[in-house]
């Protein structure tokens, strides 16, 4: 067993440490008030190569495995989940799932330019009714020969708005149940698509969260990724490798208030002496660096099970549950910690608390991992 990263690990942890610090940090306040979406920031992270890191070079990828990914995810959520959501999406739940499953020409025409960070994607499978149970698809996409006709609505799609590729699952034929689900590669500007109404947020106000609507879309054939019937297993293969990113995200959420809080408590002096040097607060701290290395080693034992072609999918929803569990209870801690201050925006824990709230939401609540490790256990 080795504990030890190789050195391009750490050089990629540390442009994105540097990225974070230099790129993201300047605004984050701003952006998290005004829902202001980080247009120089995705700029600069498609240039660095964070918009496309698994893919293969061929592709337009930066070829790296998962481990780079999990590390830059990290050090971005520490300073800016806002941004590393919409890096997440576009990795994990857009790239991957075209690339290991869509056709030469889809990643010709699709792929690549979503690799190269040139542009986003976007995944709908929530709808108003259809979040945890996700067979239970409203959204139509009808047989009619050489085309689907798509019909229904998406809710709280990330890059919802800014996307310019949206992966779209949906139910051809509901007597097959989650067999007669597909997967459906939609083109932003294709007659009867709506972007709807942007979301006002707890947490991750600067991401791009939307309804879309889908009135008698049509979608080419060729556009449908895998076998007719695939769009269930698609949704479920690509969330389990997703899980990894968001667990990452808990993760640097959790690492970026625990930082904070040390460095506040250093400096913050209380009866005549700092903080730190208090035990109620010195046991908090040992608390969160405990909790969080352990999220740690959860997180990156997913994602080595990934880059060796191993079974993830429930390593993926172990480190998912319990980095969210980590980050939510971190961070309430990490205000408790700096007090007032941590009431008030200019400290940023109160942020990352409010950021951290989704993580046991979004790509499956924490009750949806557990059932997926509860499946894991009995099987
Ligand atoms: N890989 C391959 N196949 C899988 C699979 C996986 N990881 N998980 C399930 N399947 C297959 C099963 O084998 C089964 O196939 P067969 O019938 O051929 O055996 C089929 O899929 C149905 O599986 P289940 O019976 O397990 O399905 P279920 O209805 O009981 O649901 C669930 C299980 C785990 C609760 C699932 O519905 C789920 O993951 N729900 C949560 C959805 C989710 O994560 N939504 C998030 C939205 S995306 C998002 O948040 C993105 C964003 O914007 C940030």
């Amino acid at each position: 067993m080795n504990f030890s990263l190789s050195e391009e690990h750490l050089m990629i942890r540390q442009a994105a440490r540097d990225f974070a610090q230099n790129e993201c940090k300047p605004g984050v306040i701003e952006r998290d008030t005004h829902m202001q979406w980080p247009a120089e920031q995705v700029k600069k992270m498609a240039e660095l190569g964070f918009l496309g890191m698994m893919v293969s070079p061929e592709y337009g990828g930066g070829g790296m495995d998962t481990i780079s990914y999990v590390l830059a995810m990290e050090e971005i959520s520490k300073v800016d989940a806002s941004c590393s959501v919409l890096m997440s999406v576009n990795n994990s739940l857009v790239c991957w799932g075209l690339e290991e499953f869509g056709t030469e020409e889809q990643k010709r025409k699709y792929l690549v330019p979503l690799a190269k960070g040139e542009k986003l994607g976007a995944f709908c499978l929530s709808e108003p009714e259809a979040g945890s149970d996700a067979t239970s698809q409203s959204t139509t996409a009808i047989d009619m020969g050489d085309h689907y006709l798509l019909n229904g609505t998406k809710n709280w799609i990330t890059n919802g708005g800014c996307a310019s590729t949206y992966l779209v699952i949906a139910q051809t034929d509901v007597a097959k149940g989650h067999k007669g689900i597909n997967v459906l590669i939609v083109e932003k500007g294709m007659p009867g698509f709506v972007v709807g109404k942007k979301e006002d947020k707890l947490g991750i106000r600067a991401s791009d969260t939307h309804t879309l609507m889908f009135n008698d879309v049509k979608v080419p054939k060729e556009n449908r990724i895998g076998e007719d019937g695939f769009g269930f297993k698609f949704a479920m293969k690509t969330l389990s490798g997703g899980r990894i990113g968001i667990a990452a995200q808990a993760l640097g959420i959790a690492s970026g208030a625990y930082e904070l809080a040390v460095d506040y408590s250093k400096v913050r002096k209380a009866f005549k002496k700092e903080i730190i040097n208090h035990q109620a607060v010195a046991f908090k701290l040992a608390d969160m660096a405990t909790e969080i290395e352990a999220a740690r080693l959860l997180v990156y034992k997913a994602a080595l099970l990934k880059d060796q072609h191993k079974n993830y999918d429930m390593a993926s929803a172990m480190a998912k549950v319990f980095a969210s569990e980590v980050a939510m209870k971190t961070t309430v801690e990490a205000v408790q910690v700096h007090g007032g201050y941590g009431f008030v925006k200019e400290y940023h824990v109160e942020r990352l608390m409010r950021d951290a709230k989704i993580t046991q939401i979004y790509e499956g609540t924490s009750e949806v991992q557990r059932i997926v490790i509860s499946r894991g256990v009995l099987a």
